[in-house]
């Protein structure tokens, strides 16, 4: 019998524990070894009753997902499948009960609910997440829980994948009780409070009313699908199976629900999803940093300057529970960013984002000073004054003279050389970047950024910090850009260049967002502020790193010295009625001038399709620059990048993957295409040579 589930008998009460921490996935290990036990037990006259639990700090997380990656429906065959195990528990002559405490996600609450009875511990949840990944409940989890709550709850709970708490899924009846003391006891006690021969509930047996739900549920949910694109086909499958379990009985019904499993499992969304999740993951290893190097204590942290980024960065501090000394140049903007910060934190409590006592404790814990000295005992400090070398070149060194020995020194630059300001400080080994998204409290990505001399301890602590900040963090090295706006910029560059060609705002746009882009380029740089945009290709011109272009990005910079700054002016790329973007006579009047001035011609029409592939393909192109540079470890960080920083369509997995999915052919002949049609006297269109060796080893298209 497998090691990774435990038998224990007390009295007549057999307790099959699974032990395998710190998430009691159902490997194969976990599922034979349950299998085993319950077959076992049946034939064990001395036991009367069955208890299944978790050790450690939950029943079940679930499948294990490293499992099957990669391998289809292949990993399935490995060993005992989980609705085998399923069937098993069901089938049991004794009275089963799941005794669930922290969480029984996914498989685990599969195995819940294959049990006769299920009894929880206050705060656990339960759910069924897969969707998540583009997947359902592969070992009737689909079948079971319309027939125990209803055909309305269960596709909602199913197709959200959202956590259900103890409390709720009582009244639902996913659970049928709560146990306040010892949870092993309660579950006893309900054993004990059975009627003695009574018939065992086998969720299986029971069969769904039709008027239990409109008539009209199913097709009204299916109209309704999903708005997330990337789980749409997903929600169709779970819909077919709910409807599997509500009209058909629970054999067909599981034969239904594996069919639509495969399909999803196949699916591209789904594809993309769970290299999305690996690549999260994968995001967190430093391959070149040496072992057993340990992140260096973070108790108390700083922020230099108050403004947009500073202040979120705060509260994302706050929020992790770190105490945050934030400085600013004067008393009154010091207590205008603390005053704002605590509003914020107001407005997260009482919008439900966040706990009322929570958002209170963590507007606590946010201070302002004006003095750097009182920044001497912060362990992390990150800096967030205004975007100049020269300013950052003068904070750089004195934070590398106030802050104590040992403490990380980071700055939020998002264009200027990390090494200069590293060199500035002092003291380079505790120094680098530390690149949040606005806002800084909301957006997931961190770019962490590793400079030259950046000592391995000072980087494993940003990384650690990411992650109790809960962001996606990746490192980049030290480029212009770093990795997410070095990649954004040819994709701004095309929209421009299609702009002056005759597209308008609104067709780019809507073209990319019909792509899955959350935001199309003329309104992101609207919203992020044309004058920010402007600024860093007016510095990087004075810096001679422009191309030999004369068109290049011409337009935001013109935009800019016409004070057309974007949402905040009320006029940019659009003009705007509130959040409302509107197409502007004007704005076409700016772009028709200076093509005319550049004496590119007006093109008749413009299709969708090229708008996507000269934005799309010349930053994927720039992707495997940055990786042939060794700015980034691994192609599935400029992925993480895209999806969690700038809104590239989860359901295709971020732009590289995205590439190798289309086939790294097709990327090159794409570009290439344009080379030809576009001309490429800057090189715009060169495929990488990475890419042109995928591509010629791609069997696609
Ligand atoms: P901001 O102009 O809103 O705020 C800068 C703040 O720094 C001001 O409140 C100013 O009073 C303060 N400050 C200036 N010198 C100071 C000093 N010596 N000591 C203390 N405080 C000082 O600028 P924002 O947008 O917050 O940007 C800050 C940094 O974050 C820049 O490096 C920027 O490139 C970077 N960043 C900005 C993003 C954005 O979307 N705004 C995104 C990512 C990075």
């Amino acid at each position: 019998m497998s090691d990774v589930v435990q038998i224990q008998k007390q009295g007549n009460i057999a307790i099959v524990t699974m032990n395998l921490p710190p998430m009691n996935v159902l490997s194969a290990a976990n599922r034979a070894g349950l299998y085993d036990a319950f077959t076992a037990l049946e034939k064990d006259s001395s036991v009367t009753g069955i208890i299944v639990t978790g050790a450690g700090r939950c029943f079940s997380a679930g499948a294990d997902i490293t499992e099957f990656k990669g391998k289809g429906d292949a990993a399935f065959s490995e060993g005992r499948d989980l609705s085998e195990v399923c069937d098993v528990l069901d089938a049991s002559s004794k009275p089963v009960v799941a005794a669930i405490h922290g969480f029984a996600f996914g498989g685990g609450f599969e195995v819940a609910l294959s049990c006769h009875y299920r009894v929880a511990a206050p705060g656990a949840q339960v759910g069924l997440p897969e969707v998540n990944l583009g997947l359902l409940p592969g070992a009737g989890g689909t079948q079971r829980t319309p027939r125990l709550i209803g055909v309305e709850q269960a596709t909602k709970i199913i197709s959200s994948g959202a956590p259900v708490d103890t409390k709720s899924a009582l009244s639902l009846g996913l659970i049928d009780q709560i146990v306040e003391g010892d949870l092993i006891e309660g579950a006893k006690s309900f054993i004990a409070g059975l009627a003695k021969g009574a018939k065992l509930r086998r969720i299986r047996d029971i069969t769904i009313d039709p008027a239990t739900y409109p008539a009209d549920f199913f097709a009204k949910t299916r109209a309704a699908g999903n708005k997330k694109r990337a789980l749409a086909f997903a929600t169709q499958r779970i819909i077919d199976c709910v409807e599997a379990a509500a009209t058909k009985p629970f054999d067909e019904g599981m034969k239904a629900e594996w069919s639509n499993f495969l399909a999803c499992m196949a699916s591209t969304e789904s594809g993309a999803l769970q290299h999305a999740f690996f690549a999260q993951r994968e995001a967190n290893k430093i391959p070149d940093v040496p072992a057993g190097t340990k992140e260096r204590p973070v108790k108390k942290t700083g922020v230099v300057g108050g403004g947009t980024m500073g202040r979120g960065i705060a509260i994302s501090l706050a929020m992790a529970g770190y105490p945050v000394i934030l400085m600013e140049v004067d008393a009154t903007r010091a207590e205008a960013a603390v005053a704002a910060i605590r509003a914020e934190f107001e407005k997260l409590g009482s919008s439900g984002k966040m706990k009322p006592d929570q958002a209170a404790s963590s507007a606590a814990l946010v201070t302002g000073t004006t003095s750097i000295t009182d920044l001497g005992d912060c362990d992390l400090v990150i800096e967030a004054v205004f975007e100049n070398l020269e300013i950052k070149k003068v904070m750089a060194a004195q934070l590398g003279a106030a802050c104590k020995p040992g403490a990380v020194i980071a700055s939020n630059t998002s264009t200027l050389d990390v090494d200069l300001l590293a060199q500035a400080s002092g003291r380079p080994a505790d120094f680098l970047g530390m690149h949040f998204f606005s806002p800084a409290h909301v957006m997931k990505l961190l770019e962490v950024v590793r400079g030259k001399d950046t000592a391995p301890d000072t980087l494993m602590t940003a990384m650690a910090v990411g992650r109790k900040l809960q962001k996606h963090t990746v490192v980049s090295g030290v480029c212009f850009g770093f990795i997410g706006n070095r990649m954004i910029e040819p994709y701004v560059r095309e929209s421009e260049a299609l702009l002056l060609e005759g597209a308008t705002p609104g067709q780019i746009d809507r073209a990319l967002e019909a792509f899955g882009m959350a935001m199309g380029p003329c309104r992101m740089m609207d919203l992020a502020g044309v004058d920010v945009g402007a600024k860093t290709v007016i510095e990087r011109d004075k810096d001679g790193m422009l191309p030999n272009d004369p068109t290049y990005r011409i337009i935001c910079r013109e935009l800019e010295k016409l004070g057309r700054h974007g949402q905040k002016t009320g006029k940019g790329y659009y003009r705007y009625e509130g959040r409302n973007a509107i197409e502007d006579p004007e704005a076409q009047a700016v772009f028709d001038d200076l093509a005319r001035r550049a004496g590119i011609a007006k093109r008749n029409s413009i299709e969708d399709s090229e708008i996507v592939e000269r934005c799309i393909l010349p930053l994927i192109n720039e992707g495997f620059l940055i990786l042939e540079e060794g700015i980034a470890y691994r192609s599935s960080d400029l992925d993480t990048v895209f999806l969690s920083g700038y809104g590239f369509p989860a359901e295709r997995g971020g732009p590289m993957y995205y590439a190798q999915t289309v086939g790294h052919k097709w990327v090159r002949d794409r570009l290439l295409h344009y080379a030809e049609t576009r001309g490429n006297a800057q090189g715009y269109w060169t495929p990488a040579k990475s890419l042109e060796a995928l591509a010629a080893s791609s069997p696609k298209k």
